[in-house]
Protein backbone atom coordinates (compact mmCIF):
# COMPACT_ATOMS: atom_id res chain seq x y z
CA UNK A 1 0.00 0.00 0.00
CA UNK A 2 1.46 3.50 -0.34
CA UNK A 3 0.32 6.68 1.73
CA UNK A 4 -1.79 9.58 0.59
CA UNK A 5 -2.07 10.63 -3.27
CA UNK A 6 0.31 13.41 -4.02
CA UNK A 7 3.17 15.55 -2.38
CA UNK A 8 1.91 18.84 -3.99
CA UNK A 9 1.33 21.49 -1.23
CA UNK A 10 -2.12 22.99 -0.32
CA UNK A 11 -2.64 26.53 -0.63
CA UNK A 12 -2.55 27.27 3.32
CA UNK A 13 -5.63 30.07 2.14
CA UNK A 14 -7.91 27.08 0.95
CA UNK A 15 -10.97 26.84 2.74
CA UNK A 16 -11.47 23.22 2.44
CA UNK A 17 -14.71 22.60 2.98
CA UNK A 18 -15.69 24.58 0.27
CA UNK A 19 -12.84 22.75 -1.87
CA UNK A 20 -14.09 19.63 -0.82
CA UNK A 21 -17.51 20.26 -1.66
CA UNK A 22 -16.68 22.12 -5.31
CA UNK A 23 -14.64 19.29 -6.10
CA UNK A 24 -16.88 16.91 -5.07
CA UNK A 25 -19.61 18.50 -7.71
CA UNK A 26 -16.87 18.74 -10.64
CA UNK A 27 -16.05 14.90 -9.86
CA UNK A 28 -19.23 13.98 -9.57
CA UNK A 29 -18.21 12.13 -6.28
CA UNK A 30 -20.55 10.70 -3.45
CA UNK A 31 -18.66 10.42 0.20
CA UNK A 32 -19.19 7.61 2.24
CA UNK A 33 -18.64 7.70 5.55
CA UNK A 34 -18.24 5.27 9.04
CA UNK A 35 -19.04 6.52 12.24
CA UNK A 36 -15.43 6.23 13.49
CA UNK A 37 -14.54 8.85 11.24
CA UNK A 38 -13.63 12.35 12.38
CA UNK A 39 -17.22 14.74 13.78
CA UNK A 40 -15.50 16.96 10.73
CA UNK A 41 -15.79 14.24 8.00
CA UNK A 42 -19.26 12.64 9.03
CA UNK A 43 -20.28 15.83 8.66
CA UNK A 44 -19.34 16.68 5.24
CA UNK A 45 -20.32 13.37 4.06
CA UNK A 46 -23.51 12.18 1.95
CA UNK A 47 -23.57 9.10 3.52
CA UNK A 48 -22.69 7.93 7.19
CA UNK A 49 -23.57 4.31 8.16
CA UNK A 50 -22.30 1.08 9.38
CA UNK A 51 -20.35 -1.38 7.67
CA UNK A 52 -23.70 -3.32 6.18
CA UNK A 53 -25.03 0.03 5.33
CA UNK A 54 -21.92 1.28 3.33
CA UNK A 55 -21.86 -1.75 1.43
CA UNK A 56 -25.16 -1.37 0.26
CA UNK A 57 -24.99 2.17 0.28
CA UNK A 58 -22.23 1.73 -2.54
CA UNK A 59 -23.41 -0.99 -4.56
CA UNK A 60 -26.73 1.73 -5.06
CA UNK A 61 -24.87 4.25 -6.25
CA UNK A 62 -25.92 5.11 -10.16
CA UNK A 63 -25.32 8.54 -11.04
CA UNK A 64 -22.39 9.57 -9.03
CA UNK A 65 -19.04 8.49 -10.87
CA UNK A 66 -16.40 8.19 -7.94
CA UNK A 67 -17.33 7.12 -4.26
CA UNK A 68 -15.23 8.75 -2.20
CA UNK A 69 -15.12 6.23 0.80
CA UNK A 70 -13.86 7.41 4.70
CA UNK A 71 -13.33 4.23 6.18
CA UNK A 72 -10.48 1.83 5.99
CA UNK A 73 -9.45 -0.38 3.75
CA UNK A 74 -11.56 -3.68 3.93
CA UNK A 75 -14.68 -0.97 3.86
CA UNK A 76 -13.41 0.86 0.34
CA UNK A 77 -13.00 -2.77 -1.27
CA UNK A 78 -16.35 -3.80 -0.67
CA UNK A 79 -17.26 -0.69 -2.58
CA UNK A 80 -15.59 -1.44 -5.29
CA UNK A 81 -16.18 -5.27 -5.38
CA UNK A 82 -19.84 -4.52 -5.16
CA UNK A 83 -19.72 -1.47 -7.71
CA UNK A 84 -17.10 -2.27 -10.13
CA UNK A 85 -18.02 0.57 -12.39
CA UNK A 86 -16.85 3.38 -10.27
CA UNK A 87 -14.29 5.09 -9.46
CA UNK A 88 -13.24 4.22 -5.66
CA UNK A 89 -10.73 6.88 -4.23
CA UNK A 90 -10.15 6.99 -0.11
CA UNK A 91 -7.95 9.09 1.33
CA UNK A 92 -5.54 7.29 2.85
CA UNK A 93 -4.25 3.95 1.90
CA UNK A 94 -2.83 3.06 4.95
CA UNK A 95 -5.65 2.93 7.01
CA UNK A 96 -6.50 -0.74 7.44
CA UNK A 97 -7.99 -3.03 10.10
CA UNK A 98 -6.26 -4.88 12.77
CA UNK A 99 -8.81 -7.96 12.03
CA UNK A 100 -8.29 -7.78 8.40
CA UNK A 101 -4.20 -8.15 9.13
CA UNK A 102 -4.80 -11.48 11.03
CA UNK A 103 -6.24 -13.95 8.56
CA UNK A 104 -4.29 -13.48 5.00
CA UNK A 105 -6.17 -15.89 2.55
CA UNK A 106 -3.18 -18.35 2.38
CA UNK A 107 -4.02 -19.12 5.73
CA UNK A 108 -7.12 -19.77 5.61
CA UNK A 109 -7.04 -22.01 2.38
CA UNK A 110 -4.34 -24.07 4.37
CA UNK A 111 -6.97 -24.51 7.39
CA UNK A 112 -9.63 -25.34 5.02
CA UNK A 113 -7.46 -28.06 3.28
CA UNK A 114 -7.43 -29.60 6.81
CA UNK A 115 -11.01 -29.12 7.05
CA UNK A 116 -12.90 -29.39 4.15
CA UNK A 117 -16.27 -29.98 6.14
CA UNK A 118 -16.58 -26.77 7.45
CA UNK A 119 -18.20 -23.68 6.30
CA UNK A 120 -16.66 -20.45 6.42
CA UNK A 121 -18.05 -17.13 7.76
CA UNK A 122 -16.32 -14.67 7.62
CA UNK A 123 -16.93 -11.24 9.00
CA UNK A 124 -16.67 -8.42 6.45
CA UNK A 125 -12.86 -7.06 8.24
CA UNK A 126 -10.81 -8.82 6.07
CA UNK A 127 -9.87 -8.66 2.76
CA UNK A 128 -10.66 -9.14 -0.26
CA UNK A 129 -9.09 -12.46 -1.08
CA UNK A 130 -10.04 -13.54 2.38
CA UNK A 131 -14.02 -13.12 1.40
CA UNK A 132 -12.89 -14.98 -1.63
CA UNK A 133 -12.01 -17.97 0.60
CA UNK A 134 -15.15 -17.92 2.44
CA UNK A 135 -18.69 -19.20 1.98
CA UNK A 136 -20.48 -16.40 3.99
CA UNK A 137 -19.77 -12.71 4.64
CA UNK A 138 -21.30 -10.91 7.67
CA UNK A 139 -21.15 -7.80 9.49
CA UNK A 140 -21.92 -7.33 12.91
CA UNK A 141 -25.79 -6.52 12.42
CA UNK A 142 -26.23 -9.40 10.66
CA UNK A 143 -24.47 -12.10 11.97
CA UNK A 144 -27.18 -13.80 13.77
CA UNK A 145 -29.44 -13.92 10.61
CA UNK A 146 -26.08 -15.19 8.37
CA UNK A 147 -25.51 -18.13 11.12
CA UNK A 148 -28.97 -19.09 11.17
CA UNK A 149 -28.53 -19.75 7.52
CA UNK A 150 -25.88 -22.21 7.68
CA UNK A 151 -27.42 -25.81 7.84
CA UNK A 152 -27.18 -26.97 11.39
CA UNK A 153 -25.39 -30.07 10.21
CA UNK A 154 -22.19 -28.09 9.12
CA UNK A 155 -19.34 -27.34 11.24
CA UNK A 156 -18.53 -23.72 11.14
CA UNK A 157 -15.53 -21.83 11.02
CA UNK A 158 -15.59 -18.07 12.03
CA UNK A 159 -13.48 -15.80 10.81
CA UNK A 160 -11.50 -13.40 11.50
CA UNK A 161 -12.97 -12.03 15.26
CA UNK A 162 -13.02 -14.37 18.12
CA UNK A 163 -14.71 -12.41 20.32
CA UNK A 164 -17.80 -11.44 17.81
CA UNK A 165 -17.70 -15.29 17.03
CA UNK A 166 -17.80 -16.13 20.51
CA UNK A 167 -20.50 -13.95 21.37
CA UNK A 168 -22.51 -14.82 18.48
CA UNK A 169 -22.20 -18.87 19.27
CA UNK A 170 -23.45 -18.25 22.92
CA UNK A 171 -26.58 -16.10 21.83
CA UNK A 172 -27.39 -18.64 19.31
CA UNK A 173 -26.14 -21.81 21.26
CA UNK A 174 -24.28 -23.16 18.43
CA UNK A 175 -20.20 -23.65 18.90
CA UNK A 176 -18.30 -22.25 16.29
CA UNK A 177 -14.50 -23.04 15.76
CA UNK A 178 -13.28 -19.13 16.37
CA UNK A 179 -9.89 -17.87 14.03
CA UNK A 180 -7.83 -15.93 16.85
CA UNK A 181 -8.35 -12.34 15.48
CA UNK A 182 -9.14 -9.17 17.31
CA UNK A 183 -9.41 -6.06 17.18
CA UNK A 184 -6.86 -3.74 18.52
CA UNK A 185 -9.43 -1.01 19.97
CA UNK A 186 -12.15 -3.18 21.40
CA UNK A 187 -10.36 -5.49 22.96
CA UNK A 188 -8.37 -2.49 25.13
CA UNK A 189 -11.63 -1.84 27.12
CA UNK A 190 -11.51 -2.88 30.75
CA UNK A 191 -13.47 -4.74 32.91
CA UNK A 192 -12.35 -3.70 36.48
CA UNK A 193 -12.98 -0.13 35.28
CA UNK A 194 -16.04 -1.04 33.68
CA UNK A 195 -17.74 -2.36 36.89
CA UNK A 196 -16.37 0.92 38.89
CA UNK A 197 -18.41 3.03 36.16
CA UNK A 198 -21.35 1.36 36.73
CA UNK A 199 -21.01 1.53 40.60
CA UNK A 200 -20.89 4.77 40.37
CA UNK A 201 -23.64 5.17 37.95
CA UNK A 202 -25.94 2.89 38.90
CA UNK A 203 -28.69 4.55 36.75
CA UNK A 204 -26.55 4.46 32.97
CA UNK A 205 -26.64 1.23 30.77
CA UNK A 206 -23.61 -0.16 29.16
CA UNK A 207 -23.93 -0.83 25.69
CA UNK A 208 -20.88 -2.22 23.49
CA UNK A 209 -19.65 -3.59 20.45
CA UNK A 210 -19.46 -7.19 19.95
CA UNK A 211 -15.86 -7.20 18.97
CA UNK A 212 -15.34 -6.25 22.77
CA UNK A 213 -13.64 -9.53 24.83
CA UNK A 214 -15.96 -11.67 26.43
CA UNK A 215 -15.35 -10.78 29.71
CA UNK A 216 -16.32 -7.38 29.26
CA UNK A 217 -19.44 -8.08 26.80
CA UNK A 218 -21.01 -9.93 29.87
CA UNK A 219 -21.45 -6.50 31.88
CA UNK A 220 -23.51 -5.04 28.79
CA UNK A 221 -26.68 -4.11 29.16
CA UNK A 222 -27.30 -4.06 24.93
CA UNK A 223 -25.14 -5.32 22.64
CA UNK A 224 -25.11 -4.20 18.65
CA UNK A 225 -23.47 -2.99 15.61
CA UNK A 226 -22.71 1.04 15.86
CA UNK A 227 -25.86 1.55 14.47
CA UNK A 228 -27.24 -0.65 16.40
CA UNK A 229 -25.70 1.53 19.31
CA UNK A 230 -26.89 4.73 18.04
CA UNK A 231 -30.58 3.64 17.69
CA UNK A 232 -30.08 2.52 21.37
CA UNK A 233 -29.28 5.78 22.22
CA UNK A 234 -31.78 7.27 20.14
CA UNK A 235 -34.62 5.46 20.91
CA UNK A 236 -34.36 3.62 24.70
CA UNK A 237 -35.67 5.87 27.52
CA UNK A 238 -32.57 5.46 29.73
CA UNK A 239 -30.44 9.22 29.75
CA UNK A 240 -27.19 7.99 30.64
CA UNK A 241 -25.39 5.24 28.82
CA UNK A 242 -22.25 3.82 29.15
CA UNK A 243 -20.39 3.50 25.30
CA UNK A 244 -18.12 0.60 25.01
CA UNK A 245 -16.88 1.52 21.27
CA UNK A 246 -14.73 3.98 19.44
CA UNK A 247 -14.69 7.47 20.38
CA UNK A 248 -16.15 8.68 16.73
CA UNK A 249 -19.29 7.37 17.62
CA UNK A 250 -19.85 10.04 20.66
CA UNK A 251 -20.88 12.88 17.69
CA UNK A 252 -23.55 11.47 16.18
CA UNK A 253 -24.90 10.23 19.20
CA UNK A 254 -24.99 13.25 20.69
CA UNK A 255 -26.54 15.09 17.78
CA UNK A 256 -29.19 12.29 17.78
CA UNK A 257 -29.69 12.15 21.34
CA UNK A 258 -28.39 16.05 22.41
CA UNK A 259 -29.93 15.32 25.99
CA UNK A 260 -28.50 12.32 27.02
CA UNK A 261 -25.71 11.91 28.83
CA UNK A 262 -22.89 9.75 27.63
CA UNK A 263 -20.17 8.29 28.96
CA UNK A 264 -16.96 6.59 26.86
CA UNK A 265 -16.11 3.09 28.25
CA UNK A 266 -13.00 3.39 30.14
CA UNK A 267 -9.73 1.36 28.93
CA UNK A 268 -7.08 -0.29 29.87
CA UNK A 269 -3.99 1.36 30.65
CA UNK A 270 -0.82 -0.34 28.24
CA UNK A 271 2.42 -0.07 29.95
CA UNK A 272 3.34 3.40 30.88
CA UNK A 273 0.82 4.72 28.35
CA UNK A 274 -2.75 5.18 28.17
CA UNK A 275 -4.48 2.86 25.90
CA UNK A 276 -6.98 4.96 24.49
CA UNK A 277 -10.74 3.82 22.19
CA UNK A 278 -9.84 5.83 19.40
CA UNK A 279 -9.24 3.23 16.24
CA UNK A 280 -5.60 4.49 14.45
CA UNK A 281 -6.36 3.10 10.77
CA UNK A 282 -9.77 5.67 11.17
CA UNK A 283 -7.79 8.63 12.39
CA UNK A 284 -5.14 8.62 9.45
CA UNK A 285 -8.57 9.89 6.85
CA UNK A 286 -8.43 14.22 7.85
CA UNK A 287 -9.81 16.39 5.41
CA UNK A 288 -6.52 17.57 3.50
CA UNK A 289 -6.64 14.04 2.38
CA UNK A 290 -10.08 14.14 1.44
CA UNK A 291 -9.34 17.39 -0.38
CA UNK A 292 -6.16 15.83 -2.24
CA UNK A 293 -8.01 12.72 -3.31
CA UNK A 294 -10.94 14.38 -4.55
CA UNK A 295 -7.86 16.80 -6.49
CA UNK A 296 -6.40 14.09 -7.93
CA UNK A 297 -8.70 11.07 -8.17
CA UNK A 298 -5.68 9.46 -6.36
CA UNK A 299 -5.36 6.77 -4.17
CA UNK A 300 -7.86 4.54 -5.82
CA UNK A 301 -8.75 1.12 -4.82
CA UNK A 302 -7.64 -1.56 -7.89
CA UNK A 303 -8.18 -5.29 -8.20
CA UNK A 304 -7.96 -8.37 -10.25
CA UNK A 305 -10.82 -9.08 -11.71
CA UNK A 306 -11.00 -12.26 -10.79
CA UNK A 307 -10.57 -12.01 -7.24
CA UNK A 308 -13.01 -9.36 -7.75
CA UNK A 309 -15.95 -11.93 -8.83
CA UNK A 310 -15.27 -14.25 -6.55
CA UNK A 311 -14.94 -12.08 -3.56
CA UNK A 312 -18.28 -10.84 -4.76
CA UNK A 313 -19.70 -14.12 -4.61
CA UNK A 314 -20.37 -15.11 -0.62
CA UNK A 315 -20.98 -10.73 -0.50
CA UNK A 316 -23.94 -10.57 -2.60
CA UNK A 317 -25.39 -13.86 -0.62
CA UNK A 318 -25.40 -11.75 2.85
CA UNK A 319 -26.69 -8.95 0.72
CA UNK A 320 -29.58 -11.26 -0.73
CA UNK A 321 -29.85 -13.23 2.54
CA UNK A 322 -30.57 -9.61 4.75
P1 LIG B 1 -19.88 -1.88 12.32
O1 LIG B 1 -20.27 -2.77 11.18
O2 LIG B 1 -20.68 -2.16 13.56
O3 LIG B 1 -19.97 -0.44 11.90
O4 LIG B 1 -18.38 -2.21 12.74
C1 LIG B 1 -17.28 -1.88 11.98
C2 LIG B 1 -16.03 -1.91 12.73
O5 LIG B 1 -14.97 -1.87 12.19
C3 LIG B 1 -16.11 -1.97 14.18
O6 LIG B 1 -14.85 -1.89 14.73
FE1 LIG C 1 -10.63 -2.63 12.50
FE2 LIG C 1 -10.99 -2.31 15.10
FE3 LIG C 1 -10.45 -0.19 13.61
FE4 LIG C 1 -12.86 -1.42 13.43
S1 LIG C 1 -12.02 -0.31 15.20
S2 LIG C 1 -11.57 -0.74 11.73
S3 LIG C 1 -12.24 -3.56 13.74
S4 LIG C 1 -9.08 -1.94 13.98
Amino acid sequence: MSGISTQAPIDPALDLFDEIERLKHERKAVILAHYYQDPDIQDLADHLGDSLDLARIAREVKTAEVILFCGVHFMAETAKILNPEKTVIVPDLEAGCSLADSCQADQLRAWKAKHPEHFVLTYINCNADTKAESDLICTSSNAAKMLQSVPKDRPVLFVPDRNLGAWLAKELDRPMDLWPGTCMVHITFSERKIIELKARHPEAKFIAHPECEEQVLRHADFVGSTRRLIEYVTDSPEQKLIVGTESGILHCMHKAAPQKELIQAPVENVGSCSACSECPHMKLNTLEKIYLALRDLQPRIEMDEGLRQRAAIPLKRMLELS
